[in-house]
């Protein structure tokens, strides 16, 4: 299995403080061809308060699965706390997934998980928090055959990824941009010493697309 984390950065670094360019971020993600993407829930709430201001109502019609796509990635989102109860519909109507699944652990309120059931989302229980993403990889690779996966991530879940020695690939779109804002870095709370393998470099519709492979001594591979 492949874990492949992919950020859009600016010069110094930074997720946040500049206009992302989402095509070419999104067009070197479908490049991948990862079968699932592993989503922050901060990011897919986030997500979905930049585009609806107000939330259009959930109907009948979300309430079911919808007939799979194996051409689109299934999204596996981490959401212990509930954060994206009431909203999950959205992503669903996207037709940017084939469906959503929700990883909850000991800590997850039971109205959360009777949402997720009444609106046939998979979801599955990981024990006690903090959740451990080597149970997680290996839970996605029995469960749904998970050969390649893609984060869609801020700096709290790509860090636990590169700290748990998880990641294979770093995959950054550097933006012509310098921020100057050290609140968001591209990887929280990291260890030092992390090594990586410069394996691909391009221009990318003016920015800087850099592929580096993680070199993990004692990790999982
Ligand atoms: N520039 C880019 O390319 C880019 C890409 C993606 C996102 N972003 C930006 O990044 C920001 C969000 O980043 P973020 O770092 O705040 O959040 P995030 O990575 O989107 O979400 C944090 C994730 O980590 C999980 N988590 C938190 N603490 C944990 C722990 N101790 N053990 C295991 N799992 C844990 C959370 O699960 P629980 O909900 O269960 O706590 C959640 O799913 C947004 O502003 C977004 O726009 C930028």
């Amino acid at each position: 299995m492949k874990v492949i984390v992919h950020s859009s950065i600016s010069l110094d670094g930074s997720l946040l403080g500049f206009a992302v360019d989402m095509a070419a971020h999104y067009k070197i993600a479908a490049g991948f061809k990862a079968g699932i993407h592993l989503v922050g829930s901060t990011t897919a709430a986030e997500g979905l308060r930049m585009l609806h201001r107000k939330l259009p109502r959930e109907q009948e019609k979300d309430l079911v699965k919808p007939k799979a796509n194996a051409k689109l990635p299934l999204w596996v989102i981490p959401d212990t706390s509930g954060k994206l109860k009431g909203k999950l519909h959205m992503l669903r109507r996207s037709r940017l997934c084939r469906d959503i699944v929700i990883l909850t652990t000991n800590v997850t309120p039971k109205g959360y998980l009777r949402y997720l059931t009444e609106r046939n989302y998979d979801w599955h229980y990981m024990g006690t928090r903090p959740l451990d993403y080597a149970n997680v990889l290996e839970l996605l690779a029995q469960e749904y055959g998970a050969r390649r996966i893609l984060t869609d991530a801020g700096s709290t879940l790509n860090g636990i990824l590169l700290n748990r020695g998880l990641v294979d690939e770093l995959s950054l779109l550097v933006h012509p941009m310098v921020v100057g804002d050290p609140r968001a870095p591209l990887l929280g709370d990291v260890q030092p010493g992390i090594k990586l393998k410069l394996s691909k470099s391009r221009s990318v519709a003016g920015k800087l697309w850099l592929l580096y492979h993680v070199l993990k001594p004692g990790g999982r591979k």
